[in-house]
């Protein structure tokens, strides 16, 4: 299976805690210290999800710069993924979209989110593994259906033209243990080389507000904001594209 190495910067508090030394990730992103999210330092570098090879470490006093790196193995979703596709994608969309939505309108999202089974069976979905679990997922399309999963109303299966119609990017989701850990930025580049090698010039995609930080920052602009109601409560969204 192809993989691609990250090497990943931690600052980590070791405490004698329970005559133990615990590990205390202070991840970027992650705001204090959460003691349930401790683990000794064996279980730090072996256990699941955070299995990853250890290559340095600078320590001053309690306060420790660890260098570790993993690898991220992508491959086509299959089938067989779906019921580990759906509950990484019902992780994201509950915890992900907290610091950008009311709870109402993450309910509402559910209407328009999930995932979509024409593109496994297109082969044009992506997942990310790390150590043999589910990291994340994400695809790109040759159909006109912009965004939505097999639940969501008025999908449309046409064939783009490559020459004059941006493909689309697609349903997009990194588990909640993975998140600011290159997972996402990985699975557009593989969308992008896919979409390219068939001919198409730009790319498209309907982003969510917790999806927007993401394609900014892989060179996406914004087109339209607009907003989706079909689940009871409207939804803010951006259509965002990219010239290759
Ligand atoms: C959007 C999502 C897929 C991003 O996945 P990810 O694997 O965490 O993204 P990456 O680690 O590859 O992020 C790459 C860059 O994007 C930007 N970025 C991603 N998430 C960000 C956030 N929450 N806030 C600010 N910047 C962010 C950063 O520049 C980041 O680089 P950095 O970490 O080196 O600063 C994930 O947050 C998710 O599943 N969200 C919920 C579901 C969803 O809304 N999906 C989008 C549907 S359109």
């Amino acid at each position: 299976m192809p993989s691609v190495r990250l090497t990943w910067r931690a600052i980590c508090l070791f405490e004698a805690f329970d005559g133990e030394s615990r590990v205390f990730p202070l991840l970027r992103g992650q705001r204090g210290l959460d003691r349930a999210a401790s683990r000794t330092r064996s279980e730090w570098f072996t256990s699941e999800p955070f299995a990853c090879r250890f290559l340095e470490a600078k320590r001053d006093r309690k306060r420790v710069e660890l260098t570790m790196a993993y690898d991220l193995h992508h491959r086509l979703a299959r089938r067989e993924d779906i019921p580990d596709l759906t509950a990484l994608m019902e992780a994201a969309i509950s915890e992900l979209q907290k610091p950008f939505l009311s709870p109402g309108q993450i309910a509402s999202s559910r209407a328009i989110m999930g995932l979509d089974t024409q593109l496994i069976d297109d082969g044009t979905y992506f997942v990310v593994e790390v150590a043999g679990a589910l990291a994340g997922c994400g695809g790109w399309s040759r159909r006109a259906t912009l965004y939505g999963g097999d639940r969501s109303p008025g999908r449309d299966a046409a064939l783009l033209d490559p020459a004059k119609d941006p493909a689309r990017v697609r349903a997009m989701y990194t588990h909640p243990a993975y998140v600011r850990q290159g997972v996402g930025r990985l699975i557009l580049l593989l969308c992008e080389e896919a979409a390219r090698a068939e001919g198409f010039k730009q790319v498209e995609l309907m982003a969510t507000m917790a999806g927007e930080p993401l394609y900014r920052a892989c060179g996406y602009e914004p087109v339209e904001r607009t907003s989706d109601d079909r689940g009871g409560t409207a939804v803010p969204l951006m259509r965002m594209r990219k010239g290759f």
